[in-house]
């Protein structure tokens, strides 16, 4: 019975955006010193944690049918913990929903997992952690952290000041902060120091991001194209990408650090949300379908090989068949290489559950599917057109057959191509040769191979 020689075991499991994926990751850094390792059993687990998100009703559902399989699947005496969005949003409300639940620990508190961990084992009944403390957690991020390959997701800002009526990220995850200049550098050296080779920059609203010039630069404020120039001089850095980008914030700076720095990659995830000036301004997305068109158009002119990807919500209170009409046609304009499309789901204590004008299940599931037809249609010519191109691939992985490796092109598309293992963590020409709807083959161009 004694298990005090071997070590605890923690089982995670993730929904939701990068920034929660990356919250993830974080969590289990913080739990290792405490004697934790990673199962993906959750049956041999003594931690289990949901990490939740709570965007649509769907995802936020889909925590308790979780909960109810864990009752049964754990060990016993394991503990429960609920963290991220749903956690925040519901706190207390969940161990009165689903007594299993041990821990309730909303974003911003998860660096406090560890103290949490040991009050829950000293005191019976849950235990509840939603305050705000990005800068806290900023700080708990300072931990060194473990590479995992040649990829990696930085936060660079937490939280978000828009309000759009639809969403709930503001009050799940509080208002913009945004993480100190040199602690991003100070992050990405190390990452780049094991072997990490592309970063992605993250944050709700990435591209409001600004920091304080490091000393000595002569300059007084950086935004995120000063960044990502910055980041791009660090010894073994050889690609940059941030998400998610507004419109609003897309800055001339930005966009000549698009035409000018040839490391950030030429791809962007600018979501629009609708074609329908009318129902972005019920959305409160702040600016107008022509602002968007002529968004891109500036952008495109500055890296003419830019792939531009979206979000897209259809069925938002207001959208009549005029409206959705908008969506599609700014939709055909704008071409998307990848676009990700829902049906408008309503959130409690958000503007846009109570607005007038609600659109009917079964119109949104038909607008979408005539959406989706045509985003499918713009990703598989998008990904056909690379047949024949010799794409700079970089290497992440072993691929699903023996002695292929899998990587990521510029577009952020996944390639498989037969190359060895040596070749894991270098960027390598490779020749596309066929697309599928969702990856391409090629062949290593002869030089790399040598
Ligand atoms: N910060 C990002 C996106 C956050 S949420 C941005 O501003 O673009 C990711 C996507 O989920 C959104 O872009 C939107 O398309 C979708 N989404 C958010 N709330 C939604 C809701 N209530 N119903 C349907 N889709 C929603
Ligand atoms: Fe949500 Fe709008 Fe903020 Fe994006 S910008 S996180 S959609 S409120
Ligand atoms: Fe979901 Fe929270 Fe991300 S609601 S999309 S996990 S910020």
């Amino acid at each position: 019975m004694s298990e005090t020689n071997s070590p605890r075991k923690v089982h995670v499991k993730t929904w939701g955006c990068q920034m929660n994926a990356y919250d993830t990751e974080r969590m289990i850094g913080l739990l290792r010193p405490l004697g934790y390792g990673v199962t993906e059993d959750p049956g041999a687990a003594d931690l289990l944690i949901l990490n939740t998100c709570h965007i649509r009703e769907k995802a936020a559902e889909k925590v308790y049918s979780e909960l109810g399989r864990l009752k049964s699947q754990r060990k016993d005496g394991a503990r429960i913990a609920v963290a991220g969005c749903v956690a925040q949003a519901e706190g207390a409300e969940i161990p009165a929903r689903a007594p299993q639940v041990d821990m309730v620990i909303g974003p911003q508190s998860y660096h406090r997992l560890p103290e949490l961990i040991a009050r829950a084992a000293r005191e019976r009944g849950e235990v509840l952690e939603t305050e705000f403390e990005a800068e806290a957690k900023f700080d708990a991020l300072e931990t060194p952290r473990e590479a995992d390959g040649p990829t990696a997701f930085v936060t660079v800002q937490e939280g978000c000041d828009k309000f759009c009526t639809f969403c709930v990220v503001p009050y799940t995850r509080g208002a913009e902060v945004g993480r100190a200049t040199d602690r991003i550098v100070a992050e990405v050296r190390a990452l780049a120091a094991q072997g990490v080779r592309e970063v992605t920059l993250l944050g709700q609203n990435v591209n409001a991001w600004r920091g304080t010039a490091p000393a000595g630069s002569g300059e007084e404020v950086w935004g995120l194209g000063r960044l990502c120039r910055h980041l791009a001089r660090i010894d073994g850095i050889e690609r940059i990408r941030f998400t998610t980008s507004h419109p609003r914030d897309m800055d001339d700076a930005l966009i000549e650090a698009f035409a000018e720095e040839e490391k950030l990659m030429p791809y962007l995830h600018l979501p629009v949300q609708s074609g329908s000036t009318r129902i972005l301004k019920a959305m409160n997305r702040q600016h107008t379908a022509e602002d968007y068109l002529r968004l891109i158009e500036r952008i495109r002119a500055a890296r003419p090989d830019i792939a531009i990807s979206g979000d897209m919500i259809v069925g938002f209170p207001g959208e009549d068949e005029a409206a959705f009409e908008e969506t599609m046609s700014l939709t055909r304009e704008v071409d998307y290489a990848a676009c990700y499309s829902f049906k408008y789901s309503r959130r409690p204590g958000t503007p846009g559950a109570t607005m007038r004008g609600q659109v009917a299940e079964d119109a949104k599931a038909e607008r979408l599917a005539r959406l989706q037809a045509l985003l499918d249609e713009q990703r598989h010519a998008f990904n056909a057109r690379q047949v024949g191109r010799t794409l700079p691939i970089l290497f992440e992985a072993r691929g699903r057959h023996e002695g292929q490796l899998k990587g990521r092109s510029p577009y952020l598309q996944s390639v498989h191509a037969e190359a060895p293992e040596a070749l894991i963590g270098q960027v390598v020409p490779v020749a596309i040769e066929r697309a599928g709807p969702n990856s391409l083959t090629g062949r290593i161009e002869c030089s790399a191979a040598a």
